[in-house]
């Protein structure tokens, strides 16, 4: 397909099924990794105009990385972590702990998390002052979390169930 995308006004539901198929597009055929998560967090930023998009990856724990929690990561005995993939927006933390922030609550608990309000999630992780409401969608793989795809918003109450069941559809589509 050609790289340009085909953006379209409408619906939440209409702009995601104009994307999906141009998606499924862009990976057909393409096996590496980084470029097709690259691509797909284009492919979202550019239709929504959200504030951030990312990827963070399971990882082997890195000994003496920088902590976005500041909390003494020589204590820290977990052999996995989050780590920044493909994203677009502004820098962000590069590391989060299972079970920390938004993030690694989606991690520990497998599930999708909508934070209306990042303000009254206990323990957000503020990378940006500018972002207000946030979705973070597991990428599940043989019963296993093996990422995830975060997003934030400029705007309170940004996501819904829409979201959640088009952006749990596009992970779907990644062949890892
Ligand atoms: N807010 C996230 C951290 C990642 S940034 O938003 C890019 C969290 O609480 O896990």
């Amino acid at each position: 397909m050609s790289e340009d995308l085909n953006i379209v006004a409408g619906t939440k539901a209409e702009q995601y099924e104009s994307l999906i198929p141009q998606i499924q597009g862009l990976l057909e055929g393409e096996p590496d990794i980084v470029a097709n998560l690259g691509n797909i967090v284009a492919a979202l930023k550019e239709q929504f105009n959200w504030l951030w998009i990312g990827f963070y990856l399971v990882k082997p724990t890195f000994a003496n990385a920088s902590y976005s929690d500041k909390a003494s990561p020589d204590k820290w005995m977990d052999k996995e972590e989050l780590v920044l993939g493909p994203f677009q927006g502004p820098v962000a933390c590069t590391r989060i702990r299972k079970g920390k922030g938004v993030c690694g609550t989606s991690w520990e608990r497998a599930q999708t998390i909508i934070v209306p309000d990042v303000e009254k999630f206990p323990g957000h992780i503020a990378c940006s002052i500018l972002s207000r409401s946030e979705i973070v969608v597991p990428v599940i793989r043989n019963k296993e979390v093996i990422g995830v795809l975060d997003v934030d918003s400029r705007e309170l109450d940004r996501f819904d169930q829409t979201d959640q069941f088009y952006l749990e559809k596009i992970l779907e589509l990644i062949k890892f």
